[in-house]
């Protein structure tokens, strides 16, 4: 399959419990690292930030500071991390990533986690969509065949002559990792793109459809909302999260995305006139990015499909008295070896130290504090929200989630069981700037 320059990458559907190796082939001039976001893989393929995939005759950058562990974010210098750590699994040009897929059916993507240079990596279009499905949420009759969409929303911005703009240091992206000053709190673009095209607009039948949506933006959060000609808002009915079917679906009229965050719609178009547009808008935009993509009804038609009461038994219920341990987090900007950066509990990340060793099999609860807006996701595995701030979680917080969104000020509780693999993983922010500028941290599962 011939893919070059595809934006997003190809889309993998796959079964649960079938296990996909996909091979990825670096031909570009700096290393990757493939990460399936949402994944329940084992460490050796879950695309560690210093498992480099390597460009044939790759030669490694000088390190300014030498071992320079925890050195390096942010607007200072280059870290050359990836050569400093010990446990590193570096292969040269390619890399077979095998994953089991033992796991709900949800909506996984994969992207850039290359330590230090994420961000760019991303941005310049390393990501794309991964569906695992199974015969139980088919079975269930949701929207499905061209009644199925996924949404893959990303911001950017492009120079005059169509480039990608990205305020990178180094824009090699071989040395110095970070942003300019003033993209320190994330690069926003001002173009919307919507599975790479500009605010598109899309052609349906006046029926349901399942939109299956992430923000795949570096930084840029969104309150959708779906606006007719009229001005009339048509539901949202969420059936599913970050990692696979509510119980119930949950009807919003707004519902905030987070970088990395996916929710599963269902939108009935029947009620619209034929010729009539629905604007997927975000509310949180001004101008043109107040503008998502539009939906032109075109033609009336038959909807067989269904939106059952119950739509899966099978979500943990973990209570509180289950967890061992309570721990506390705060993500927070401070100041790096050379400059302003993102902190995890007061530290930048570090790939040579543990910062959370889990037993596998054991339920925790996590206290996340955030000082500004920070969406928090944990590599291997799903985790519910008990609260936010002491109160109890918005209603978007529904099902297993994998990203949680932070608002300022708030501290949010998740529990989780680390099941799934041993080995070594991470959880980190997932505004990417805040990301490749100290704010991730080590989960080692033993
Ligand atoms: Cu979207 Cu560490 O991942
Ligand atoms: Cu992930
Ligand atoms: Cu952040």
């Amino acid at each position: 399959m011939d893919v070059r320059g595809t934006f997003p990458g190809p889309t993998i559907e796959s079964r649960r419990g079938r296990p996909v190796t996909v091979t990825h082939r670096n031909e570009l001039p700096v290393p990757t690292v493939v990460h399936l976001h949402g994944g329940r893989t084992p460490a050796a393929s879950d695309g560690y930030p210093t498992d480099l995939v390597l460009p044939r005759g790759w030669a490694a950058p000088a390190t300014p500071h030498g071992s320079g562990h925890g050195s390096g974010h942010g607007s200072g210098h280059g870290s050359g991390h990836g050569m400093h750590d010990p446990r590193a699994v570096v292969t040269e040009v390619t890399r077979d990533y095998t994953f089991p897929l033992d796991q709900r059916p949800t909506l996984l993507w994969y992207h850039d986690h290359r330590m230090d240079f994420t961000a760019p990596a991303i941005w310049r279009g390393l990501a794309g969509l991964h569906l695992v499905r199974d015969d139980a949420e088919e079975a269930l009759g949701l929207p499905a065949g061209p009644r199925e969409l996924p949404l893959m929303i990303a911001d950017r911005a492009f120079a005059a002559d169509g480039a990608l703009a990205y305020p990178a240091l180094d824009p090699a992206l071989r040395e110095r990792p970070g942003v300019r000053e003033p993209y320190l709190a994330g690069a926003l673009g001002d173009v919307i793109l919507v599975n790479g095209a500009p605010w598109p607009v899309h052609e349906v039948d006046a029926a349901r459809y399942r939109l299956r949506v992430l923000n795949a933006s570096n930084a840029r959060h969104y309150e959708l909302e779906a606006v007719g000609d009229d001005g009339r808002r048509l539901d949202l009915v969420q059936v599913g999260a970050d990692q696979g079917l509510l119980a119930a679906p949950v009807t919003h009229r707004l519902l905030p995305i987070a970088p990395a965050e996916r929710y599963d719609l269902i939108v009935d178009f029947s009620g619209v006139p034929v010729g009539g547009r629905v604007r997927l808008l975000n509310r949180l935009g001004s101008g043109r990015t107040r503008d998502v993509m539009a939906f032109r009804v075109a033609r009336k038609a038959a909807d067989g499909s269904r939106v059952p009461a119950t739509l899966s038994t099978d979500l943990p219920d973990w209570r509180r008295s289950d967890a061992v341990r309570v721990r506390d987090f705060a993500f927070r900007t401070g100041h790096l070896h050379s400059g302003r950066g993102w902190l995890i509990g007061g530290l930048p990340f570090d790939p040579a130290r543990t910062d959370v060793t889990a037993r596998l099999g054991d339920v925790e609860v996590w206290r996340l504090i955030a000082d500004v807006h920070h969406p928090v996701h944990l590599h291997l595995v799903g985790f519910r929200v008990l609260s936010r701030s002491g109160r109890p979680p918005l209603p978007h917080d529904a099902g297993l989630k994998d990203t949680v969104s932070l608002r300022p000020g708030e501290a949010v509780e998740i529990i989780t069981r680390f099941d799934g693999y041993r080995g070594r993983y991470l959880f980190h922010c997932h505004n990417a700037e805040h990301e490749d500028m100290g704010m991730m941290a080590n989960l080692e599962i033993t």
